[in-house]
């Protein structure tokens, strides 16, 4: 069959409210135009992230009621744990409430100033965490990756001979660990593959650096290696996954993407020394380590959420969701992230929007027109996000990328919801010219997208 189905029926629904041009118009004056600040109940679809807003899954509300809620050593941290191990493959696994706090725990104990950890693209968080431990943050991309239009297989992979050279350049001794984000959400969505993994962990062995895996979307990974990597395609996703895990001696995992739930992360570790750090560290903000800050019901949600996400059926039509918006706003010209990504589309605001600035903010300019438009959420990722402030000068340089990421939720939408996105996207793409740029009236001094306020300005290169 030619059509590939949404693989599950809809048992609960939640109705959307529709709202006029003239009441989004004003809403987005009201919030600063950040969508962020923006109620979900004045949302018509959300792709502002795929992160907690996937859709579960009958056996994982059945897990919910089924949740232990002793305070400690309860059946559902078992059943977790045992689960995380199965797929995972890591002896020590570290409940934490999301990504974030198992980052947070790790660099606490890991880096410290004058430290440098290379990733293939940080996130946000990733970054941010590291930054505040004073340590630096490096992307390490491939050369294809900084390119919106190449087609690559594998543009989420590392740059091998940067990493070596930065090995070389600041010394081993600085570098307490290395880390591959699969697939690179910053950079796209794209998968890193098999090869690359290997030959990472190769070289950081070489000078027994740790090696992590950013691991939120991993079965999305292991899917697209499946697809797209020569010898993997009779192997199972599981297979796959185990393989990207079995080179990696840790990782850190937000369960609010592969993991389809609302909530809940973890840590991993071989290391039994730095596990009982990371657990004294864990009790003092998160709680008890069988629990981790969430309660037994997230962590029966989290354990079938794993196992789900690496049906077949699943991943075949989740990629291929995200496959038909990238393809039908690019066949009407719409410049793309190309090939679309796992989780997301990215629109590359830059080529849609070449008369306004990068420091004007193109992406955030096309973000509050998409919701004027068609009452559509997606997220800034370029300058807001990740311009380099000179701390003497205060003045900004731009991000490499000035992208817009349409993220989709899992099980969520239906291809009519996808269908009204492309209508949406298109209608904006042909008023492209008269979009206004932006300027910045508040930000804070850390992710500062979250909260940034901004004003319109007639901006232009002419
Ligand atoms: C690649 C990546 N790493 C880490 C995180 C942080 O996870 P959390 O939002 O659960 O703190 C995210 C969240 O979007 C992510 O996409």
């Amino acid at each position: 069959m030619k059509t590939i189905i949404e693989p599950f029926k809809i048992k609960v629904v939640e109705p959307i409210r529709m709202t006029t041009r003239e009441e989004r118009e004003r809403i987005l004056k009201q919030v600063g135009y950040n969508l962020f600040l923006v109620r979900s109940d004045d949302v018509l679809i959300d792709l502002l992230t795929d992160s907690g807003t996937a859709a579960m899954s009958a056996e994982q509300w059945a897990g919910v009621m089924r949740g232990d809620e002793a305070y400690a050593c309860s059946r559902s941290f078992y059943r977790f744990r045992d689960t995380v191990q199965s797929i995972f493959g890591f002896k020590h696994v570290i409940p934490t409430h999301q990504g974030r706090a198992a980052e947070r725990i790790l660099f606490s104990i890991l880096c410290k100033e004058g430290h440098v950890v290379p990733n293939n693209t940080h996130f946000d968080t990733t970054r941010a965490n590291i930054e505040f431990r004073g340590a630096e943050a490096v992307d390490l991309p491939v050369p294809e990756a900084l390119h919106p239009a190449a087609l690559h297989p594998f543009k989420g992979n590392m740059d091998i001979h940067k990493l070596e050279e930065l090995i070389d350049r600041v010394g081993p001794e600085r570098i307490p660990l290395g880390m591959m984000t699969v697939t690179n959400n910053s950079g796209g969505g794209q998968p890193a593959s098999m090869a690359n993994l290997r030959e990472v962990k190769k070289v950081l062995a070489r000078y027994n650096i740790p090696f992590y895996l950013d691991a939120c979307r991993f079965a999305e990974n292991a899917y697209f290696i499946k697809l797209r990597e020569a010898g993997y395609a009779d192997k199972t996703v599981r297979e796959i996954a185990k393989e990207m895990f079995s080179y990696a001696d840790g990782c850190t995992m937000s369960a609010k993407k592969d993991g389809l739930a609302n909530i809940g992360g973890f840590l991993c570790t071989h290391n039994d020394t730095l596990a009982e750090q990371e657990r004294d560290l864990l009790i003092l903000t998160e709680g008890f380590p069988t629990y981790g800050g969430l309660a037994g019901r997230d962590l029966e949600a989290i354990a079938i959420g794993l196992e789900e996400v690496l049906h077949e059926d699943y991943l075949e039509y989740r990629i291929a969701s995200t496959k038909y918006l990238g393809e039908h706003i690019a066949r009407e010209g719409v410049p793309i992230v190309q090939p679309p990504g796992g989780h997301a589309v990215y629109i590359d605001a830059k080529a849609m929007l070449p008369h306004i600035p990068p420091l004007h903010y193109p992406g955030q300019a096309l973000v509050a027109e998409l919701y004027v438009e068609g009452g559509i959420r997606s997220v800034e990722i370029g300058s807001v996000m990740f311009a380099r402030k000179n701390p003497k000068t205060g003045k900004e340089s731009p991000a490499s990328n000035e992208l817009v990421r349409l993220a989709i939720p899992r099980r969520v939408y239906t291809q009519s919801h996808i269908d009204f996105v492309v209508e949406t996207i298109l209608q904006v793409y042909e008023r492209r010219d008269k979009i206004q740029g932006m300027r910045m009236t508040y930000e804070a001094p850390f992710l500062r997208h979250f909260t940034a306020r901004f004003e319109k300005v007639k901006s232009s290169f002419a």
